[in-house]
């Protein structure tokens, strides 16, 4: 019987190399976006010319009903979810104070609410394949605290987290769950802006999002636990626990200082 690979936000950026990697591999698929995100002319595309079968769901995920409706689609059409890729996540960067209500709240939503319940959903169904595994985009944000980043932040440490202690109670049902902590990413076109901008260390700390997919598709198929892609991002977290706090501060303020205060940006547009 076929299996599938589900994965959230797959209309572009990190989700969409996700997608055409595991297509690659000959996995098939169910994809999951927003509407009018391209997500049909996608899955036509990576059916019509990679040779596997395609599903699409546009939902917006942080609405709590979708969550229900995606296992029902799940049951109904008898599809066996090998593989549950979260990727699907909402970017920030701005001073709380200055963050919009509605906006804080489906961000936490899509974060944190989506990735979780989705799992909760499909272990059924997940229990009864071979080797089933799950891969969760978390970020390398998740292990510092950065102003302008705070919800951001503690939604992918919330992941980080949920994922290390829910991996060790899934060993017993052969599922495994492997986190993957991206630093920066060239997905956007805001995104490819503001990291060619940056200082030397960090702009070669920035990853194509086709290279992150390699990278999390292999670590996901091999079981790893946590993976951090690329060697200054590994460079930056050894950097942090050896650092005095003095100079890990004024690096904070200089990024405090780059904005004006109050000034939202929206990163995932
Ligand atoms: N970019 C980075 O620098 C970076 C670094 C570390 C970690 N990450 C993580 O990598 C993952 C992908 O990031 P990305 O840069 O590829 O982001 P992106 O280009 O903004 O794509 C986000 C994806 O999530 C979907 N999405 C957003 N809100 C949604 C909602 N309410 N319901 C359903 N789908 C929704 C989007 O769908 P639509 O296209 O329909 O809007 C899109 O497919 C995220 O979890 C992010 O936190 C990114």
């Amino acid at each position: 019987m076929k299996t599938y690979a589900l994965i959230t936000g797959a209309s572009q950026g990190l989700g969409k190399a996700l997608a055409l990697e595991c297509a690659n591999r000959e996995m098939n698929l169910l994809l999951l976006a927003l509407p009018n995100s391209g997500l049909p002319q996608l899955s036509h595309f990576i059916k019509q010319h990679m040779g596997v079968d395609v599903h699409h769901l546009e939902l917006d995920l942080s609405v709590v009903e979708n969550y229900y409706l995606i296992a029902d689609y799940v049951r109904n059409n008898n599809l066996k979810i090998q593989y549950l890729i979260n990727n699907a996540g909402v970017l920030s960067r701005g001073f709380f104070d200055a963050l919009d209500d509605r906006f804080v709240l489906k961000q936490i939503a899509v974060n944190i609410t989506a990735p979780t319940m989705l799992i909760k959903l499909l272990l059924p169904y997940m229990k009864s394949t071979n080797n089933a595994a799950i891969l969760n985009i978390s970020s390398m944000a998740s292990f510092f605290a950065l102003p302008k980043k705070q919800v951001y932040g503690a939604t992918k440490a919330y992941l980080t987290s949920f994922s290390k202690s829910l991996a060790k109670e899934l060993k017993k049902d052969n599922i495994a769950i492997t986190i993957i902590c991206p630093g920066g990413l060239n997905t956007t076109t805001r995104l490819c802006y503001q990291n060619r901008i940056l200082s030397w260390i960090p702009r070669k700390s920035v990853l194509n999002p086709e290279d992150a997919a390699g990278i999390a598709i292999n670590a996901m198929m091999k079981r790893r636990e946590l993976i951090v892609p690329g060697f200054i991002n590994k460079c930056l977290l050894v950097l942090d626990k050896l650092l005095p706090r003095f100079i890990k501060d004024s690096l904070t303020s200089q990024e405090i200082n780059k904005f004006p205060a109050g000034k939202l940006q929206k990163l995932s547009s």
